[in-house]
């Protein structure tokens, strides 16, 4: 029997046994770092098959490998764990039992085709070069989890992944497909909070008082010219204000305004450049206007990039696994963010996205509405699995 052949009727045995999981993890989500039941099934899947793991990694994340027969290198699968805080209006037979929580993301589907890779895998070992190491993260939706994972040794402690693979479902895909970004896949993640401080005093003596509302409402106004004016037109960027909080009473001047923005760009280098044009635009504030501006920035995520000799390997084995026609060019990048770009920007990685579209249903990720296709997780787990003996051959 051909590999194909051999992967095929091992995913074809225990799909009946990935899906029933899928189910019951659907039914029990946890928000990011509460993930304490779907670890202990991760756990409890990964004792079965006798492959060692550890938990605890980022507080409730699992690392596991599996070792081959012979020399080769490791590679990394990730896949997230985590729900969202979306009440779920599904009205499927698995929907969520719990009232405000729904894997409205897939993570569900995600945990187990990491799964599903390692009960296949553990099966072919004597064909496995290198080893495997399995990655259940938690939370990616706050995109705190990799970090965490990092914080606890993930990309130092042996063995140390020399490629990486990671994945997301994708609802306008069809079902047994998979598509790729054949460069950036994921936009970077910045996060701002400016705080203006004037002076408060009655509406009717406004020259007594120092106005923190309207000097913030210039700042929302100018800082509308960074992507605009200052960045190149087909160099992606995205600003948004999506907090302000001033003022108590119409017969007071706002003594203090608080903003809080997010930034997204795909350009490396460009996230520095607006955060360099915030602080000058807040300081041309604080002097036209007499407030006192302070800022706040943290850095969310790096852009998602794919590893140009890294995803040429996966998309071949995704070619002779699915059919040339099943592999599909997704051009442009998303200005969404992962916080699987942590891990890529250390370990030369490749992104899939694995095709879920249920014909009929108009859904997205995120909405309460969401489901996967069924076909997604055998998908996932002949694409990845594949891409994952090819890799760890070196
Ligand atoms: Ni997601």
């Amino acid at each position: 029997m051909d590999m194909n052949g051999r992967l095929g009727a091992i995913v074809d045995k225990r799909i009946g046994e990935l899906l029933e999981l899928r189910r019951t993890l659907h039914q029990h989500p946890e928000l990011a770092f509460e993930e304490h039941e779907t670890a202990k099934a991760v756990s409890g899947f990964l004792t079965k098959l006798n492959i060692p793991h550890k938990t605890g990694i980022g507080k409730t994340g699992v690392v596991a490998v599996l070792e081959g027969s012979k020399p080769g290198r490791t590679v990394g699968i990730r896949a997230d764990m985590d729900g969202l805080p979306i009440h779920e209006e599904t009205g499927l037979p698995f929907a969520s039992k719990i009232a405000g929580k729904m894997h409205a993301c897939g993570h569900d589907a995600h945990t187990v085709i990491a799964l599903g890779v390692a009960a296949t895998l553990s099966e072919m070992r004597d064909v496995l070069p290198g080893r495997i190491k399995f990655i259940f993260q938690p939370a990616e939706e706050t995109l705190m989890g990799a970090l965490a994972m990092m914080k606890d040794g993930l990309l130092d402690e042996a063995p140390k992944m020399d490629v990486l693979l990671g994945y997301h479902n994708w609802p306008p895909l069809k079902a047994g497909t998979v598509g790729y970004h054949p460069e950036n896949v994921m936009a970077s993640a910045d996060a701002f909070d400016v705080t203006i401080k004037g002076r408060g005093g009655h509406a009717a003596h406004p020259h007594l008082a120092v106005d923190a509302l309207a000097a913030a409402a210039y700042f929302v106004t100018q800082v509308q010219t960074v992507v605009s004016r200052e960045i190149a037109p087909l160099s992606p960027a995205v600003i948004t204000i999506g907090e302000m909080h001033a003022g108590t009473a119409r017969n007071v001047v706002a003594g203090s305004a608080e903003l809080k923005a997010s930034v997204r760009t795909q350009e490396a280098g460009l996230s520095e450049k607006i955060e360099a044009a915030v602080r000058r635009l807040l300081d041309g504030i604080e002097k036209g206007m007499r407030v006192e501006a302070s800022l706040k920035w943290q850095k969310v995520a790096p852009v998602l990039r794919n590893d140009k000799a890294v995803l040429e390997r996966v998309l071949n084995v995704a070619r002779d696994t699915l059919g040339a026609e099943n592999v599909v060019n997704l051009n442009q990048a998303s200005m969404g963010s992962e916080d699987f770009a942590w891990l890529a920007e250390k370990v030369p990685t490749a992104h899939l996205r694995i095709g879920s579209k249920i014909d009929g249903l108009d859904t997205a990720i995120h909405r309460s509405n969401y489901d996967c296709h069924d076909l997604t997780i055998p998908t996932g787990v002949k694409v990845v699995a594949r891409a994952a003996l090819d890799l760890a051959k070196g």
